[in-house]
């Protein structure tokens, strides 16, 4: 069997970027990686993901909204991550059942007890092994966001279409990163807090460190 790590933090957070150097580094090593992300990941879910991420579907009820995610992971989870690690691939994962708890129960408040119960129904025993959290201030987070939302405009390649979490309140992002940081507290063996406002390689070299100290590599 692989290894499963999930990459998980509030908008702006880095992990997309550190995700990737993780993968390039742990290539290097000759580890086969298998790079995916949530909502997405395959045909399907990616479809899926278009309309979560829709900034023109704001009417989109919070119980839909979660329903579409675990709907998206129950098919990522199946054709993608439980194959990959069958064939024993390290599955590095941009978002899990994590940022559900994060954005839709801290975040939209919606019952922590039901979206535990729908994180199970989705990916049954498909847990991470290893959950990296990149942790930094909201207004830093958000800051990098917006602009790279001004920058995508500024091209001229048009209107990004996922921006619907970007513009959500200041309130609303600082119940997500306090939600993330009591998951963490709650499990201190599958989470690795990162400091995500340390620079991008210092911030890749404490990446790397904590996952080479879980997993030979
Ligand atoms: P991304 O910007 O990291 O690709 O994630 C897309 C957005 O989806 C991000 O704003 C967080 C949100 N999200 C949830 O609200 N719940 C979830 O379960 C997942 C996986 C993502």
């Amino acid at each position: 069997m692989g290894c499963f790590i999930t990459f998980e933090g509030i908008e702006g957070c880095g992990k997309t970027t550190q995700i990737r150097l993780l993968a390039e580094t742990l290539q290097r090593a000759g580890r086969q990686v298998t790079l995916t992300r949530e909502p997405g990941g395959c045909p399907i879910a990616d479809k899926i993901r278009a309309i979560l991420l829709d900034a023109g579907n704001s009417s989109m009820t919070p119980l839909a909204e979660l329903l579409l995610y675990a709907a998206a992971r129950a098919q990522h989870i199946s054709e993608v991550i439980v194959p990959a690690l069958a064939r024993g691939s390290i599955v590095l994962c941009d978002r899990f059942t994590d940022a559900t708890v994060a954005y839709q129960g801290f975040g939209r408040n919606l019952d922590l007890s039901v979206i535990n119960q729908l994180n199970l129904l989705a990916a049954g025993s498909c847990r991470p092994d290893i959950t990296l959290l990149l942790d930094c201030p909201v207004e830093t987070g958000l800051g990098r966001a917006i602009a790279r939302i001004e920058a995508t405009c500024a091209s001229g390649s048009g209107k990004p279409l996922e921006e619907r979490f970007e513009r959500e309140s200041r309130d609303f992002h600082d119940r997500v990163r306090a939600g993330y940081l009591s998951l963490a507290a709650a499990e201190p063996g599958r989470f690795v807090l990162i400091d995500g406002s340390s620079g991008i390689n210092h911030t890749a070299e404490s990446i790397y460190r904590a996952v080479a100290d879980r997993i030979a590599c």
